[in-house]
């Protein structure tokens, strides 16, 4: 496989990363993650945008337009033949001796390589399990930071549960999003979702399904579902670049609805596939 690393197109076993590179010592850089379907990118300038404000948030100098990074993944993609998959990329503030403030003149690194994605067709079809997890990340998860200790940690534990992904709630019963994904409910045909605000990520998919429901006249509320609104849903889905949009039919002890992926979700994935 071939990756880049900053201008450079190398074979990955040629690819080094410095031991005091400060995503690797401290977390200190973002990332995104770009959905190829039929050799197209999509919604890449969202993307590019939401990189380009996570990289302003932590004052990282670096111009995603100007460093072409649109250009390096579209070669990317060519130069290891994949149509269909995602590409991976991340930018840090790069190297420098170790210590907790910033570089002066830091050099951001920039990686990215393709990784291997399917559609998952049989969890989409059937709906797939959450488990509730106290949200214990920062309150700046609007930026995507390499920082995804506590995300991975509740993948991890919703995987020992034999869960697909586990499902953040804060302040005791406030809904938040899931460790790698956005929480989607449905109440008497109302399509609800938490706010974009600093509480979660504005996911690139979250903002299609949204979009999707203005086109459609789909009645829609961007509002936080406490707990107990969770226990009255008719329906729930999660909604990310690789999962799309994925039925919810229980978390933890609760049913959600009849325990099947509802029809105002099955309407949503259609429309988003013909997005796609
Ligand atoms: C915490 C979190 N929320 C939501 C999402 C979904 O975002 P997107 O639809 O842009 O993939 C992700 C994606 O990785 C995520 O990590």
């Amino acid at each position: 496989m071939y990756v880049w690393v900053n201008d450079q197109l190398i074979r990955r076993d040629k690819a080094v990363v410095d031991m005091e590179d400060r995503g690797y010592q401290f977390g200190d850089g973002v990332y995104e993650v770009v959905r190829m379907y039929n050799g197209a990118f999509f919604m890449l300038p969202e993307h590019l945008e939401r990189l380009q404000n996570s990289l302003k948030e932590i004052g990282i100098s670096y111009d995603v337009k100007e460093q072409r990074v649109a250009e390096k993944l579209k070669e990317i993609m060519k130069k290891n033949d994949v149509t269909d998959g995602a590409v991976y990329m991340q930018i840090t503030r790069g190297a420098a001796p170790r210590n907790h403030s910033f570089p002066d003149q830091p050099n951001p690194v920039f990686t990215a390589y393709p990784i291997p994605v399917k559609r998952p067709v049989e969890a989409q079809e059937n709906g797939v399990q959450m488990t509730l997890v106290e949200d214990m990340r920062w309150l700046r998860c609007d930026i995507k930071s390499l920082n995804l200790l506590w995300n991975a940690m509740a993948k991890q534990k919703a995987k020992e549960k034999g869960c697909f992904e586990s499902l953040f709630y804060r302040n005791e019963n406030h809904i938040t999003e899931g460790s790698s994904s956005n929480f989607f409910g449905v109440k008497n045909g109302v399509i609800y979702t938490h706010p974009a605000n600093p509480y979660i990520l504005n996911g690139i998919t979250r903002r299609a399904v949204l979009n999707i429901c203005q086109e459609n006249q789909f009645p829609y509320e961007e509002k936080v579902l406490t707990l107990n609104d969770v226990k009255q849903l008719d329906e729930a889905f999660i909604t990310s670049t690789t999962a799309e949009v994925m039925p919810i039919t229980a978390i933890d002890d609760i049913t959600v609805g009849n325990g099947e992926p509802g029809p105002v979700t099955r309407k949503l994935q259609k429309l988003f596939f013909e997005r796609t």
